[in-house]
């Protein structure tokens, strides 16, 4: 199934990787006019992060796993730079990834990142060993040893720096030409190198936090490979367009689905800069939005932006679709089954478009490398509108899918997006009513908007918006007894929820002040109608998940 999200959160794996894999849309796909990194993956949990600080640096970099990089590949990329990364194989396992025989044939500059550094040793002529007592995971202290190393520049200033291992192999023997430049009581060595040839490989992980001088290791690695730090926002703008104009053709339509949300009108402003009134934006209100939300997007993208949009103000069918359904897969499922229906309703009144815009983001193109290969299970079923294309004959115009969510965010105000608008928080397809366990009713929805405003209200008041991923309130399908005034209450109870987290997968509570609950349950009581008691959700994902239901 070809997974087609339109609310541009994360989405379940497999359809991450199926989208992935789709045929046609191999890589390389991106801008020759960029210098280009190219990361090949050998399946870490944090190649993701070497993408991160890349991009921080400005360097124009993607993520390919192992197996697809092959020699032809590497030439047609034509890489700057190469990065190996990390993995949970052992080069000592025959058949364990490797990286393409014309890399070391090439002269460019690479840096090895633990399994990256094995690799780059057992290819070269060293020798790499497994487990045995020099197994480091966690923190370590790192020491100068040998000359100084230009991958190491601004390091050791203050002593030995703190880095994060995680390896049971280790480098037993260096190949020819290479010297160790650095050591931990279990890795003797941490960090050889090459400089002539300008080979560098580490044991450990630079691009983690719990590396704290990791981010100048890497801008030393960039400096040495010559990039000039051209992948800014502004030429990216200028090279969406003109890929947009070039995909669509001169008469081409577009279609996109708005859900609200940063990325889809992110998306939406930019094709608008490329094709002008050939877009045509739907905005689905299923009546399940947040206070205010509705009014917000379409002011913003009709009124300010001038795109063509068709409101479509479903909210009476959803909600009469909803009628006593309380399970909630059942109710994802019908929000999904009635917006695919109206979507498609209202695609075909705007007329004969060819292509159908969404805002896929990197995260959700990386073709990650399984560790245990098999497809992780389906918590939730996301409210994604599935198989779209297909039975609309469209093809997909993705200009968003090499950027990360913090990018896209910093396009949106490139292309003046209101900074209140771009900075907000993540909302499910399915709105509040997963935020509503048990049954979704008007009254109930009504008495949710208003806290859920309440929480938010508080939130932006004690500046702490920013520094929190997502943040609601869940009406709980119990009602408790209170005393408010002299009299006896018999209302609803509410949980507030509100987490950090980087991507949506995993999350952490926001550790709220207790003088900050107590305000804001306060607030809620007293001025919400319905709500006498107010909790706090204090679980993190796993083993919770970020919504309720
Ligand atoms: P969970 O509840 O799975 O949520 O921990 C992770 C992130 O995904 C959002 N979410 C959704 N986004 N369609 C979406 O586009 C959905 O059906 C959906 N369900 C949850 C959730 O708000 C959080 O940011």
């Amino acid at each position: 199934m070809l997974s087609l999200n339109l609310f541009m959160i994360p989405r379940p794996r497999q359809a991450i990787k199926w989208l992935a894999r789709r045929p046609g849309r191999d890589y390389p796909a991106a801008m020759p006019a960029h210098d280009r990194l190219l990361i090949i993956d050998f399946g870490s949990q944090v190649t993701q992060l070497i993408a991160r600080r890349l991009r921080e640096l400005h360097v124009y970099c993607e993520i390919h796993p192992a197996q697809r990089v092959d020699d032809a590949f590497l030439a047609a990329f034509a890489p700057k730079a190469v990065i190996l990364s990390g993995g949970p194989d052992s080069v000592t396992r025959p058949g364990s990834p490797r990286p393409p025989a014309a890399l070391w044939r090439l002269g460019l500059p690479v840096l090895g990142i633990c399994y990256g550094q094995q690799a780059m040793m057992d290819a070269l002529g060293g020798r790499v060993e497994r487990g045995g007592g020099s197994a480091e995971f966690g923190r370590a202290m790192l020491s100068p040893a040998g000359a100084a190393l230009d991958l190491l520049d601004g390091w050791f200033g203050d002593g030995p720096e703190q880095v994060w291992m995680s390896h049971g192999d280790h480098v037993a023997a260096l190949a020819p030409g290479f010297s160790a430049y650095a050591t931990s009581p279990g890795a003797p060595f941490a960090v050889v190198a090459d400089p002539a040839r300008r080979l560098y490989g580490v044991q450990f992980h630079p691009e983690v936090h719990h590396t704290p001088s990791g981010a100048r290791l890497y801008a030393n690695f960039v400096r040495i490979a010559g990039f000039t730090g051209d992948w800014t926002m502004g030429a990216f703008r200028d090279e969406a367009v003109a890929r947009i104009r070039a995909e669509v053709g001169p008469r081409g339509r577009v279609i996109c689905g708005l859900s609200g949300g940063v990325d889809s009108s992110v998306a939406a402003v930019l094709i608008h800069e490329a094709i002008g009134d050939r877009l045509t934006c739907v905005f689905v209100d299923h009546g399940l939005m947040r206070a205010g939300e509705a009014a917000e997007v379409v002011g913003m993208v009709r009124d300010h932006f001038n795109i063509p949009l068709v409101h479509a103000e479903e909210g009476a069918r959803f909600l009469s679709a909803l009628a006593g359904v309380t399970d909630p897969e059942a109710k994802r499922k019908t929000i999904g089954r009635l917006f695919v229906e109206v979507f498609e309703r209202e695609a075909r009144r705007a007329g004969g478009a060819e292509f159908l815009a969404q805002g896929t983001l990197y995260p959700d193109v990386i073709e990650s490398v399984s560790a245990t290969g098999g497809p992780s299970a389906t918590i939730k079923s996301h409210h994604n509108v599935g198989g779209l294309p297909e039975r609309m004959g469209l093809k997909l115009v993705e200009p968003l899918r090499t950027l990360f969510k913090d990018e896209v965010r910093a396009l949106g105000r490139e292309l003046g997006l209101p900074d209140r608008f771009v900075g907000r928080h993540p909302f499910p397809g399915p709105g509040l009513a997963i935020r509503c366990p048990g049954a979704v009713t008007a009254e109930r929805l009504a008495i949710l908007r208003q806290a859920d405003a309440v929480f938010i209200d508080q939130i932006r008041r004690h500046g702490l918006y920013d520094a929190i991923w997502q943040a609601f309130v869940v009406l709980l399908p119990v009602r408790t007894v209170g005393v408010m005034g002299d009299g006896r209450t018999y209302d609803h109870a509410c949980a507030l929820r509100a987490v950090t987290s980087v991507d949506g997968m995993t999350a952490d509570v926001y550790p709220f002040g207790h003088g900050f609950l107590a305000e804001t349950a306060t607030r809620i009581v007293n001025e919400v109608r319905g709500i006498n008691r107010v909790t706090w959700d204090i679980t993190s994902k796993p083993p919770g998940t970020i919504e309720w239901e």
